[in-house]
């Protein structure tokens, strides 16, 4: 049976196509929309299946919407059946985990009224349970905490609450309190209206972030006590925090799509009932070129930095080298990638090393999706942020990007084990997705894509 699972209507709109418990495809709206954070679906994502799952309750979210003065419109799509937005956020990680039991712990802005909830889930003859231990809800809300203060220092919200958690290495945390206060005691949906003028944006964001670390870390000390724990929700993108948990020496899964898009997946998983057949999340749009291994090598160690589009794009909002911009970190290449990206100069880039190296050139928490961050032990300093740390991508021997036989190639004719990897697109445009797309890019912006 084909089960499609969709999510749509508020931003990240994504589908998600499963036969069996294999995952034939999933994909994210505005790679194929060109649509930034597009909500709604493209038509070429609703395929035949039997049955339609959609990720969260219209009718209890409209309660909500109605309380908080919203308007909406609601999904076009007919489905068959209907989540909770918090249930197929923790569905997408429990399902396509390798854990027979857990803890979920789920954190994001909004969805109908929760914002944060703990799950325990265990499987029971085969098939996966979830059950909700615990649910903090709106206005309360970690996430819309986190946008407003992104909003606040002059971001994007729902957007950028990544560069927040990278500014936040450039400052201090010297506004905690206020900030705790913020969280725990104001509707940050309406924004945060004031703060004296003569704090610094860095000092904002430090203090934003140490808050919700700490939030983060009370949640998991005091209800997810399982030695397995799962995260999920748009917050599960903040690998500084997930660090910070990781640190604790939890087993920790984070599907690489923990976001709304990702719960296309959890609605799809839940309406199959079984867990899933995770493989990795190279579940997109196909590009099947195949270019070659040494001329790629040859134009990165000629030309410092080119592009690859090949294979099926990834699904998260990570490139993992299907879709990425690949560089030589042995050269001082920070400014000119984010020159072509028309990035801020401050972000910092992460590396892709092949996992026979990993623990040599980095130390801590790491993994094959970008997850987590780790100290530097190199001097690379194009692939290293302000404080010393990383977040690395581990492309193991069995991964199957192009990544990695680019890796091994580039580390026998330099010595070098990494690459720095940042994805194939500008700011605030949807990443590369088709060849055309990939042709385009070259033309424009004057890099070479394979
Ligand atoms: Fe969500």
């Amino acid at each position: 049976m084909k089960i499609l699972g969709i999510s749509e209507g508020f931003h990240d709109a994504g589908a998600t196509l499963i036969k069996d418990g294999k995952i034939l495809s999933a994909s994210h709206s505005e790679r194929i929309s060109r649509i930034k954070h597009d909500k709604w679906l493209h038509y070429t994502q609703i395929d035949y299946a039997d049955k339609i799952a959609f990720f969260e309750k219209d009718w209890l979210k409209r309660t909500r919407q109605w309380y908080a003065g919203q308007q909406r419109k609601k999904s076009r799509i007919n489905y068959d059946v209907s989540f909770y937005h918090h249930e197929s956020h923790a569905a997408s990680g429990f399902y396509t985990s390798k854990f027979d039991s857990c803890n979920i712990l789920v954190i994001d802005s909004i969805g109908e009224w929760d914002t944060v909830s703990i799950w325990k889930a265990w499987v029971k003859r085969g098939k996966p349970r979830m059950a909700k231990i615990k649910s903090f809800k709106y206005p309360y809300s970690i996430g819309l905490f986190y946008s407003a203060i992104t909003q606040y220092i002059g971001l994007n919200p729902q957007e950028d609450e990544y560069i927040t958690m990278g500014m936040a290495a450039y400052g201090e945390p010297i506004h905690y309190e206020i900030m705790r206060d913020h969280l725990e005691y104001h509707n940050n949906h309406k924004g945060i209206r004031y703060l004296p003028s003569c704090f610094r944006n860095e000092d904002i964001a430090a203090s934003a972030q140490s808050v919700v670390e700490d939030k983060i870390l009370e949640l998991v000390n005091e209800y997810c006590l399982h030695e397995n724990l799962i995260i999920s929700g748009g917050v599960a993108l903040n690998c500084v925090a997930n660090t910070k948990v990781a640190e604790l020496g939890k087993n920790i899964w984070i599907m690489p799509n923990p976001g709304d898009c990702g719960s296309s997946l959890g609605a799809a998983a839940l309406a199959y009932g079984k867990k899933l057949n995770w493989i990795d999340p190279y579940l997109g749009t196909e590009i099947k070129r195949d270019p070659k291994i040494k001329e790629i090598v040859n134009h990165l160690i000629n030309h410092s930095y080119c592009g690859v589009a090949n294979g099926r794009a990834e699904f998260g909002p990570r490139a993992l080298g299907n879709r990425s911009l690949l560089a030589d970190p042995r050269r001082d290449v920070r400014d000119t990638v984010n020159e072509i990206k028309r990035r801020q100069k401050f972000r910092p880039f992460a590396p892709s090393i092949l996992e026979e190296f990993a623990d040599k050139y980095f130390e801590g928490p790491m993994n094959e999706y970008m997850q987590f961050v780790s100290k530097a032990k190199h001097d690379y300093s194009s692939v290293t942020h302000v404080d010393g740390t990383a977040r690395v991508q581990v492309v193991k021997q069995n991964c199957k990007s192009i990544l990695r036989p680019i890796l091994e190639e580039w580390h026998e004719q330099t010595g070098c084990p990494m690459l720095l990897n940042t994805s194939l697109n500008i700011k605030g445009q949807p990443m590369v997705d088709t060849w055309q797309h990939a042709l385009d890019f070259e033309k424009k912006y004057k890099v070479k894509v394979f």
